[in-house]
């Protein structure tokens, strides 16, 4: 069974369909990557999945529930997503260690003694271990999504959702970022990636959704996907990312 399944999903804004119709699937232990053309709908598909908006339309079956229906428990549902977003969201005054222990103790209810004891072994697994007692600002980009990264895993979601994950950093930065979805990627976390960067597609993805204007028009490995593909859309695309590096 997949542990997310995507039914015709729809999502307008201010009368214009955004996402019309997607339909996919993630399983359990798989990586998927999303990528298309700026503005084609995978940020409002990644907010619909953990319901930060509303769908307008069709159906999302997470863990086998229809979490479109009324009733839903959100705060369950986030719980089991972990979020990374562009912009490395950690609080400035907290300390590497402090912004992963966080969540385990307020929300996981962990006292702090296995608070520390998880977030050292996360930390250790993308090579943070030795920056948790610096705050952000002493990070350089690259550490803080690092940090970021960590901070989702430790909370043991069923699925990590990653939006562009590398797109705000330089390309020494950025391949440090892939190293460790890499990682992840051979632990068979299961992940949803978003991003424009066909390097990280490659290494971090079982397959790879192509979106165009809303709806999913192809999915492949990375090699069918990137060079040469029949659909003139993707053939482009794939041209302008991968010339312009
Ligand atoms: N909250 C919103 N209200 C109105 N329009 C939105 C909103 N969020 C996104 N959109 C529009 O939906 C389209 C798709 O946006 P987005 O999903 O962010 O694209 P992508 O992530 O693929 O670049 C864009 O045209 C964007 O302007
Ligand atoms: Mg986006």
């Amino acid at each position: 069974m997949a542990l997310i399944e995507v039914k015709n999903l729809i999502k307008n804004f201010d009368g214009k369909n955004i996402l019309r119709g997607v339909n996919m699937e993630l399983h359990e232990g798989r990586s998927k990557v999303v990528m298309g053309p700026s503005g084609c709908g995978k940020t409002t598909l990644l907010r619909c999945l953990n319901l930060l908006i509303a769908p307008t339309a069709g159906q999302i079956i997470f863990k086998g529930n229809d979490i479109t229906r009324p009733g839903v428990d959100i705060r369950r549902l986030r719980q089991d997503i972990g979020f990374v977003f562009q912009h490395f969201a950690l609080y400035s005054h907290l300390t590497v260690e402090e912004n992963v222990t966080l969540g385990l103790r307020k929300i996981k209810k962990m006292k702090k003694k296995d608070a520390v004891e998880k977030a050292t072994y996360e930390l250790e697994r993308v090579g943070m271990f030795d920056h948790r007692n610096k705050y952000p600002a002493q990070l350089s980009g690259g550490q803080k999504q690092r940090a970021a990264i960590v901070r989702a895993l430790a909370m043991d979601p069923a699925v990590m959702f990653l939006d562009e994950p590398t797109s705000a950093l330089d390309p020494q930065m950025s391949r440090e970022v892939v190293t460790v979805i890499n990682k992840l990627y051979l632990d068979n976390i299961t992940m949803l990636c978003v991003t424009h960067d066909p390097f990280l597609a490659k290494y971090i993805s079982d397959s790879i959704v192509f979106m165009h204007e809303g709806v999913v028009v192809a999915e492949d490995i990375a090699e069918r996907l990137f060079y040469d593909h029949d659909d003139p859309r993707i053939r482009q695309f794939f041209l302008s990312v991968i010339d312009h590096r």
